[in-house]
């Protein structure tokens, strides 16, 4: 079916869709066809404003139209598994935002949908189709830095929107699963392998989830990760890649534009890598319609996500436990 059109449903009206609109409408493989959200108004108002064709009064009609393809799931962190099993098991494609799910049980039953209905199952980590990424993945195996060492990272932000969900731990909130997960998806892609044993120190909110948290994480052959996110900091966000021979830095790691310079240190030298860059979302659709239409494996697999998810929990246990702790060989 190379030739067909993806219609594609949005699973509310989240802030983040207005990411994924103007490249789905750039796309000459797929289309926005509908937005669903828990009220017909806003609904109808949303799809008015971002000249949707079908709007939805709840997310179960949505799954009901047999027209659409793929739906878009970017509701809060703790409904991702439940509205990813119904999207699957209604024989829709899925694209989860990150973080794809809150344990490894939930991990486990979307993995299971997916399955048991055929259908693509995929995590929205939009920056690990981007070329810098890429091009970082392909300078650590390339050998260029030497011997892996070492990975340091942050993502923070200060978070001011009252009531959000991500203020929430009931609802999957904190900075660790918010955006702490990049640097921890970023140092696990790099490394190629799952942590062996984790450390982390969390500061909590009212709403229980952390506000700030600061993690380790140890991999096999001596290599180590060192990472902190948070919403009580300005904006930052970094990664350092260091090896026995050089060291490559990225200034703009996880939402990357269309030019970006990735900085490859060894001794007083300093190169400038450029980035062609490209839009940051179009890639994550792209990949979508090459696993629908092309039976290509997605780049981001569900053993992959679960890696990622396992990792955070791990985590969270340790800050709550003040000890290392330990991830099984076997977790994936
Ligand atoms: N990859 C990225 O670049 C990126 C960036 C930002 C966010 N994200 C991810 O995308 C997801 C959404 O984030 P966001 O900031 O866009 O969310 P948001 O603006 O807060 O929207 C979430 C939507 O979920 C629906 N919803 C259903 N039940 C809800 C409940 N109990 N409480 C609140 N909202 C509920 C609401 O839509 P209706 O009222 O229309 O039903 C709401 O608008 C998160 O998983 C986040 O991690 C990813």
């Amino acid at each position: 079916m190379p030739d067909q059109i993806l219609n594609w449903g949005f699973l509310s009206t989240a802030r983040i869709n207005r990411a994924l609109v103007p490249v789905l409408n750039a796309s000459p493989r797929n289309r926005l066809l509908a937005v669903a959200s828990r009220s017909d108004s806003s609904a109808e108002l949303y799809a008015l404003e971002w000249k949707i064709p079908r709007s939805y009064g709840s997310y179960e009609r949505l799954l009901e139209d047999p027209e659409i393809d793929i739906v878009y799931n970017p509701l809060p962190n703790h409904l991702h598994a439940e509205w990813t099993v119904k999207a699957l098991q209604a024989g829709k494609h899925v694209l989860c935002e990150k973080p794809f799910a809150l344990s490894l049980a939930e991990v486990d039953a979307m993995s299971t949908a997916a399955r048991e209905s055929g259908k693509v199952l995929t995590e929205a980590f939009m920056y690990r189709h981007h070329p810098q990424t890429l091009k970082a993945q392909a300078i650590v195996n390339s050998g260029a830095l030497g011997k892996l060492q070492f990975i340091r990272g942050a993502f923070t932000f200060t978070l001011n929107r009252e009531g959000n969900f991500r203020l929430q731990k009931e609802m999957g909130g904190g900075s660790l699963w918010d955006v702490g997960c990049y640097p921890v998806n970023f140092a696990r892609t790099l490394v190629g392998a799952e942590p062996l044993e984790v450390f982390g120190w969390q500061d909590t909110g009212p709403g229980g989830a952390d506000m700030v948290f600061v993690g380790q994480m140890r991999f096999e052959g001596g290599i180590h990760a060192q990472f902190d996110s948070g919403f009580a900091s300005p904006f930052r966000a970094f990664m350092e890649i260091v090896g026995s021979e050089a060291a490559l830095n990225i200034p703009v790691p996880f939402k990357p534009g269309r030019n970006e310079i990735m900085h490859l240190r060894r001794g007083e030298s300093l190169e400038r890598v450029k980035i062609p860059g490209q839009n940051l979302y179009s890639g994550e659709v792209e990949d979508m319609a090459d696993a629908v239409l092309l039976g290509q494996p997605p780049r981001i697999s569900l053993e992959d996500s679960r890696g990622n998810v396992a990792a955070i929990l791990a985590l969270l246990e340790s800050a709550r436990a003040g000890r290392p702790v330990d991830i099984p060989p076997n977790i994936i």
